[in-house]
């Protein structure tokens, strides 16, 4: 039985598979779903990952169940076993979003079904899934890839950085500030495609294919990070130490005028709506993958 928790839990193969069912369903879309019932836990806001979900799971013949956390007795005195292990009684898989990580973690151990990670504090695979996706599909291919990261360092850079174990030559150089990468730089020792930048370099700018950057402060958040990365902001002039070919991404929501200007947001190098028009592409491609 297969769960996708982390990029860092994949093989190379099934990278390739989750990638090479997302492009085949593009085309072609199967009934693997059918007879199946999913849950969908969202303990935060969501747009694209929950509706993405919901339409992906139909188109493959599948239904979804939207599960109100406050509804359910585990909000009153049921333990998170008990629940967990009733779920699977119904249900063939979890959409789950978190606001901690280790909940999808203990969720793993009572429901013995597939579960698969909306978001949590620590990662966002289904975006990093649909991330390569787009960089693939824009610059069709996946190696000799230059990205650039603005701002904090959060789960959607996390789990982008996992993907780079399975991809040729493709390396991040990420820009932020010092004392937010000093809360985590042991994390970073085994990664030896990324380096951290903490004053705009030119240089490295002017050899980028893609930048992309998310909000500086994450849903539960609880210290303002915008006044120590304001100077990370992807702006005009941002965008003009970049090459002309350059792509403009975002996971989506962006909050204009913080981590991005709306003329770059809005301008001709950002690919951010085929980005989130990809998260459904990779929804079905992880579904699949999943043998649910
Ligand atoms: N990018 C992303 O996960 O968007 P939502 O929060 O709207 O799902
Ligand atoms: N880093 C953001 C991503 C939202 C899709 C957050 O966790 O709020």
């Amino acid at each position: 039985m297969k769960n996708f928790l982390n990029i860092s839990d994949l093989s190379k193969t099934d990278f390739n598979q989750i990638l090479d069912y997302s492009d085949k369903l593009n085309s072609n879309l199967d009934n693997c779903l059918k007879d199946k019932n999913i849950g969908l836990i969202f303990e935060k806001n969501s747009t694209r990952t929950r509706l993405s979900f919901q339409v992906g799971i139909k188109q493959l013949k599948g239904n979804f169940i939207d599960i109100r956390l406050e509804d359910l007795n585990l909000n009153r005195f049921e333990s998170f076993e008990d629940t967990f292990e009733v779920m699977a009684c119904y249900l063939d898989c979890l959409v789950i979003r978190t606001t901690s990580h280790k909940k999808l973690e203990l969720a793993k151990k009572y429901f013995n079904k597939p579960i698969i990670n909306a978001l949590s504090d620590l990662s966002h695979p289904c975006q990093a899934i649909s991330d390569i996706f787009t960089i693939k599909e824009y610059f069709g291919r996946l190696k000799d890839i230059n990205i650039i990261w603005m701002g904090d360092i959060n789960n959607v850079l996390m789990s982008l950085i996992e993907t780079l174990d399975f991809l040729e030559n493709v390396k991040i150089d990420i820009f932020t500030d010092k004392s937010i990468y000093n809360n985590y730089k042991n994390k970073f020792n085994k990664f030896d495609k990324i380096k951290f930048h903490f004053e705009i370099n030119k240089e490295v700018l002017s050899s980028a294919n893609c930048i992309m950057t998310d909000v500086f402060n994450s849903m539960n958040d609880k210290i303002d990070k915008e006044p120590l990365l304001k100077k990370f902001q992807v702006n005009k002039h941002i965008m003009s130490l970049l090459p002309a070919k350059s792509v403009f991404m975002h996971c989506l929501p962006a909050k204009i005028d913080s981590e991005v200007t709306s003329d770059v947001i809005k301008g001709n190098q950002s690919i951010v709506i085929q980005q989130a028009k990809n998260r459904m592409v990779a929804q079905r491609g992880i579904l699949k993958w999943l043998e649910i």
